[in-house]
């Protein structure tokens, strides 16, 4: 074996999460919450949020940044705890970029296992997809639900305010009411029959409580954190080889593209405990 390729095999460290913002931080609470013992560190490109309204070649390109520089960390796995990045850059950086960078490193989305848990939650097969305009757009929820719920009907919808309301901490403000109810009215006007919504994009989870006082009760939502964190766990399960490569030692920590102090403090809020941040340069 070459020496580069043992020094690469060799490479072990915390587990990476990577979103666009502050969303991502919904995943690494419960991923943390089911693996306390691991270490963590997470990236949030809050100075170039949000991604849902950007292109795919933009989308890529900004990942791909965040994914070199959660390697650069020590990296061995890395989570895109983003739809819109799992959306528009996952498929490429595991097909086109890892065997240019390190083919024993892995890096996974938030799609694949929120759609494989559907087929237990929904009675009715209807199901109805919350997204960035950019996730709703790429299909990506209707083409991995036809692959293997091919009778589930889906019906997407694309909320282009919500993520600006959370990065702007204005997710509580009652104005947040009126564009939260316009967009269930619209999903619900689309597909009477929904029984189960998907909040597809990971900054949702914190407007949760509207969300749900302005949808039928019979109608489950299904957020992604658990669901993530239940597949992760089952990914290293199956991959002992990845699990030895992941150290323990609970080390948690956060970098952000925009201000330190500024992401430290509603990393604070999101997470329930104290959180400190560094900054990160990745547009190099
Ligand atoms: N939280 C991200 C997602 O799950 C992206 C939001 C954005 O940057 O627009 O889609």
């Amino acid at each position: 074996m070459a020496e580069e390729e043992t020094k690469k095999l060799s490479i072990s460290g915390p587990i990476g999460v990577f979103d666009s913002g502050y969303g991502g931080l919904t995943i690494l609470r419960q991923i943390q919450d089911a693996m306390p013992d691991y270490d963590y560190i997470f990236l949030g490109d809050n100075a170039r949020a949000p991604y849902g309204t950007r292109s795919f070649d933009t989308v890529y390109h900004f990942t791909l940044q965040g994914v070199k520089f959660l390697f650069e960390q020590g990296c061995p796995l890395v989570i895109l705890g983003c739809n819109t990045a799992s959306a528009k850059a996952l498929r490429t950086i595991q097909q086109c970029d890892l065997q240019h960078i390190d083919p024993t490193r892995r890096v996974l989305g938030v799609i694949r296992p929120t759609v494989e848990a559907l087929g237990s939650i929904t009675l009715n097969g209807h199901i109805g997809i919350f997204g960035t305009p950019g996730t709703i757009q790429s299909r990506s929820y209707d083409i991995e639900v036809a692959k293997l719920y091919p009778e589930f009907k889906v019906t997407g919808h694309g909320c282009p305010m919500w993520v600006p309301l959370v990065e702007n901490r204005e997710s509580g403000n009652p104005g947040a009411d009126y564009f939260v109810k316009q967009e269930i009215d619209r999903l619900l006007t689309a597909d009477p029959d929904i029984d189960t919504i998907v909040l597809g994009c990971t900054h949702y989870p914190l407007l949760y409580d509207k969300i749900r006082e302005y949808t039928p009760h019979n109608i489950e939502i299904v957020t992604q954190g658990g669901i993530t964190a239940e597949s992760l766990v089952d990914y290293l399960y199956r991959h002992p080889e990845m699990d030895a490569r992941c150290t323990r030692g609970g080390q948690h920590r956060y970098f952000t593209t925009e201000d330190a102090d500024k992401f430290a403090d509603m990393a604070t809020m999101f997470m329930g405990r104290p959180i400190e941040a560094a900054k990160a340069v990745i547009d190099r």
